[in-house]
């Protein structure tokens, strides 16, 4: 049983252990220059882009841009959570994790009600398998469904049976009620949640049970019931048939993203071994980046109706934060009247899976969607174009990806100067050329303390040195600063990898990320002075920005006194 990792212990970890050695290990490595480098193995490539730094403790692909440290590395090759990379990197290191003794207790008591959660959903898995055994009309619906005896096992159907307390007889109750498998009824009474239904397990990726769906036999209503949500079954983040997937291939060259369970179970059938559904959800953030880890092409398929091309446009909604180079997402759309598993039944696995091939990308499904019904040719009709894509386009990570959407839309619209990678920093408006020549000025010295200091934590002291007087000075390229500062002087030892550890999952980390990875072209010997000029022009341009808030203040509504020694102080700096 485990409590907590603990960040230092993390932070420890990631000092002691050698990124190259680490990923040499997996990925033989090659020395040229101050860099190994190796053909990546996150794309398909002919020559190697993929390099990794040991100053740093960092890896980055310049071909699908993958990168991070080395925890990072083993969450992407060894398709593993967080939990388990630092676990097994601890092992490469030869020492063993530490963790919170605070938190151990509180974390044991929960993993062990999960624990037994997973075992009662297990046990009625099997239960269900039985029941169908014995079972007749159940069996006969799978076979006029065509469903084979093999997939059935593959996948574990079963059957609930036509009773109320078939489970609560058999099994706690508490914990039925826990993992989902009892309705409690306003009065306290409980029944069984799935009765006389063919059932499908639903298996996480560490092929533990965690729900079911049910279908009803006949044209009764609801047609499909599934789990609710319980601690161990998150819609969001599971989908159905992922776990059978991996069984077959661990690395699939394509993910099919379909709707339903028995489109799943007819394309397993028919060989298609790479499908999966969203559990009754719209396809989540979440589903995308864990379908990702497994392969870098997904494919969804969506009916050809309106409500198809819905639920295609939702897709768009969260994949955009998603997609970067070297991943793709195509968009399938059936013939109408159509799902995968009757499509796949008439037109056989070539028919289909041609159809799977020819499916449109998702860039240009989604500039043809913006612009359907624009008139591009008036201005008019290129603005609108415009403010419809803009938001989706803002959304997607920094990288040749990002730079060639905007591309695209700057051609369609005729409008240069779309994005520019610098307006991450930037405040919202900018008003003339002049305040937008002097943003460029200040975002770039931003960029250069912020990506030196990531680089070099070193410097940190080169800026102790200054003894700055940080009050009153507000703005986001020196709030960055500031933070990034903040980790340094608090940690023990620290580098690049421990700095980008720090912000895995804020908002920050994919700026921090770029900007660690940002080639300042410095010689070594040049590295303090840049830094060092980065930095006083970056407070300067700070002391002006905040001087003129206080002044447009101070006619507005007056200052208080903190502001107005502030002012003074700074104007006396100026
Ligand atoms: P469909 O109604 O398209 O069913 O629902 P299907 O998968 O083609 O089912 P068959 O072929 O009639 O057996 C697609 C998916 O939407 C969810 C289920 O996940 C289903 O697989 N759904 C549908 C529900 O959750 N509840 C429902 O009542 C219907
Ligand atoms: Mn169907």
């Amino acid at each position: 049983m485990s409590g907590r990792i603990s960040k230092e212990f993390i932070d420890e970890l990631l000092v002691r252990v050698d990124i190259v050695d680490l990923i040499d290990s997996h990925v033989p490595l090659k020395k040229t220059g101050a860099n190994y480098v190796a053909r990546c193995p996150f794309h398909v490539e002919k020559s190697p882009s993929f390099s990794v730094n040991r100053n740093k403790q960092f890896f980055h692909c310049f071909g699908c841009g993958a990168s991070g440290n080395a925890i990072s590395f083993l969450m992407d090759f060894s398709h593993l959570d967080f939990v388990e990379a630092v676990e097994d990197l601890a092992a490469f290191a030869g020492i063993s994790v530490r963790r919170e003794q605070a938190a151990y207790v509180a974390d044991a008591s929960k993993k062990e009600d999960l624990n037994s959660l997973y075992q009662v959903l297990e046990q009625v898995a099997a239960f269900y398998v039985e029941q169908l055994r014995v079972t007749p009309k159940a069996i006969e619906y799978l076979k006029s469904r065509q469903v084979k005896g093999a997939i059935a096992r593959d996948f574990l159907l079963g059957y609930a049976p036509d009773k109320w307390s078939c489970l609560s007889e058999r099994f706690d109750q508490k914990l039925l009620i826990e993992a989902g498998l009892l309705v409690v009824k306003d009065d306290g009474q409980v029944y069984d949640r799935f009765r006389s239904r063919v059932v499908f397990p639903i298996r996480d990726k560490r092929s533990r049970i965690v729900g079911f769906g049910g279908r009803v036999l006949d044209d009764s209503l609801p047609k499909y019931l599934n789990s609710p949500e319980t601690p161990v079954f998150h819609k969001g983040k599971e989908v159905y048939g992922l776990y059978e997937l991996l069984a077959k291939n661990s690395k699939p060259q394509r993910i099919l993203i379909v709707e339903g369970y028995m489109d799943v179970i007819a394309l397993a059938q028919y060989g298609i071994h790479y499908a999966v559904a969203a559990l009754g959800t719209a396809t989540s953030q979440a589903h995308l980046d864990l379908l990702f880890r497994f392969s870098s092409e997904l494919v969804f398929c969506f009916d050809g109706d309106r409500a198809g091309r819905e639920a295609a446009w939702r897709v768009m909604e969260s994949a955009f934060s998603s997609l970067k180079e070297g991943r793709s997402c195509r968009i399938m759309i059936l013939p109408p009247q159509h799902d995968p598993d009757s499509l796949v039944r008439e037109e056989g696995v070539d028919g289909f899976v041609n159809r799977m091939r020819s499916a449109q990308a998702l860039s240009d499904y989604f500039f043809d969607y913006v612009a359907s019904g624009l008139n591009l040719s008036e201005v008019e009709g290129r603005s609108q174009l415009i403010s419809k894509a803009k938001p989706y386009l803002e959304r997607l990570p920094e990288g040749t990806y990002r730079e060639m959407m905007f591309s695209r839309l700057q051609d369609l619209s005729g409008m240069a100067s779309l994005n520019s990678a610098d307006n991450k920093l930037a405040p919202p408006q900018v008003s003339s050329y002049q305040s937008r020549q002097q943003e460029f000025n200040r975002l770039s010295s931003a960029r250069v303390a912020i990506a030196l200091l990531l680089q070099h934590p070193a410097l940190a002291e080169n800026v102790e040195q200054k003894d700055i007087d940080w009050t009153g000075l507000e703005f986001r390229g020196i709030e960055l600063f500031k933070s990034v500062l903040g980790v340094i002087l608090d940690k023990q030892s620290v580098n690049t990898a421990v700095l980008i550890e720090h912000y895995r999952d804020t908002p920050e980390e994919k700026l921090v990320t770029a900007l660690a990875l940002l080639d300042a072209y410095t010689p070594e010997d040049k590295i303090e002075k840049v830094f060092s000029d980065a930095l006083d022009s970056l407070l300067k341009q700070a002391r002006i920005a905040s001087i003129t808030r206080l002044e447009a203040k101070a006619r507005c509504h007056g200052l208080d006194a903190q502001e107005q020694a502030a002012l003074v102080n700074m104007l006396a700096i100026k």
